[in-house]
């Protein structure tokens, strides 16, 4: 249980395809490393995953997937609380009731809505114009103190924030709500696309050759990177010398982050050569961290039984906490 006052994580994933190396460096390594010295919760986000037509079985296998690959990339379910969303039922109760604080401009300023629903913004679902919402709904049903988040999800962040302060203002309960504060890794916050160093890797691109999956084999690693765009220059000196080379810069970030260095360390190490063989050395320290990681989802995968357990227990110990939190929100907000 979790006490008063005390600090509390909660992220999210969403079980939408295979987790990418996005995912894993952007977020989930850091879900490890806090579990070490905070309480946790991590959810499958099966509630969100819908807000764009799903087909019901794959949406099964994917949150299994999902939980096999927190597992997989070190959550430990002894020490933090894995379940999927849709197991608890606050989470949709707290976003109907945020849904009536949070403000349609709040909404229209969402980057992600604007790029997800593309130029047919009319035919898009209501659940992915409020999905914001749902996302703070998650954050704020466990009075989550931090939410380590990839870059991309700043924005959201700061909504849940502002909705956090506006309940508490509202109806005046002072500190009701924490203002969640995003953890945001500093030197690896956005992992970009392997075809386009301006766009980040994501799930939903088109291309496989754009990002990493956890579970792409050796030879699948080798081939995306030597397929992955750069520039005919080699490497440069110095790191203002990348300013206008996105491919490069995003392949020698994702290098620096692997070894533990840093992006001048990468370039003192590697200056002068070419792609080619860069890419090679990048493959290896892929290969070393990712593969590991795919083998154990596969592992995992052939024991749904054993997933499903851990997302029942996970359920009951998020289902304790939720449930204290929302009948103090329903108490403050006047049901009866
Ligand atoms: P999702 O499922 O898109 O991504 C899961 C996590 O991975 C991070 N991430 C990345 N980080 C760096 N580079 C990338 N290319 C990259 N792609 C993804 C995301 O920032 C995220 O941390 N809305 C969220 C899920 C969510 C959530 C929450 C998160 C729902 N409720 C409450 C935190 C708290 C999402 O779609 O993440």
């Amino acid at each position: 249980m979790v006490k008063k006052n005390q600090k509390l994580v909660f992220s999210g994933v969403q079980p939408t395809g295979n987790l990418h190396l996005g995912n894993y460096l952007g977020a989930m390594k850091n879900f490890v490393d806090l579990q070490k010295t905070m309480s946790c919760i991590y959810c499958v986000v099966d509630l969100h995953a819908i807000t764009t037509f799903k087909n019901p079985t794959e949406l099964r296998g994917n949150i299994l997937d999902t939980t096999a690959g927190f597992l997989a990339c070190g959550l430990d379910f002894n020490k933090s609380i894995i379940f999927n969303q849709s197991s608890v039922s606050g989470h949709s109760e707290l976003s109907w009731i945020l849904n009536c604080v949070s403000r349609v401009g709040w909404m229209n300023r969402m980057t992600q809505f604007k790029e997800k629903a593309g130029k047919n913004k009319e035919n898009a679902s209501v659940g992915l114009y409020v999905y914001p919402n749902l996302m703070a709904a998650d954050i704020l049903l466990y009075k989550a103190t931090h939410v380590p988040v990839g870059d991309d999800q700043k924005q959201h962040l700061e909504l849940a924030r502002d909705i956090a302060q506006k309940f508490n203002n509202d109806f005046k309960s002072v500190n009701f709500f924490p203002l969640p504060e995003p953890l945001i890794q500093k030197k690896l916050s956005r992992v970009m696309s392997l075809r386009d160093g301006t766009k980040k890797m994501s799930k939903s691109d088109d291309s496989n050759y754009s990002r990493i999956d956890l579970k792409d084999t050796k030879d699948e690693i080798r081939k995306k990177i030597k397929k992955a765009k750069t520039d005919s220059s080699p490497i440069p000196e110095k790191v203002s010398d990348l300013s206008n080379r996105p491919e490069a810069l995003n392949l020698l970030n994702i290098y620096s982050f692997l070894t533990n260095s840093n992006l001048e360390g990468t370039l003192n190490l590697m200056q002068g050569k070419d792609f080619s063989k860069f890419k090679e050395a990048l493959s290896d320290v892929i290969i070393s961290s990712i593969c590991p990681i795919g083998e154990e989802i596969n592992k995992l995968k052939k024991d749904k039984s054993y997933l499903i357990k851990i997302l029942k227990e996970g359920t009951l110990k998020a289902s304790e906490i939720a449930s204290k939190n929302l009948k103090e929100v329903k108490e403050i907000v006047g049901f009866v």
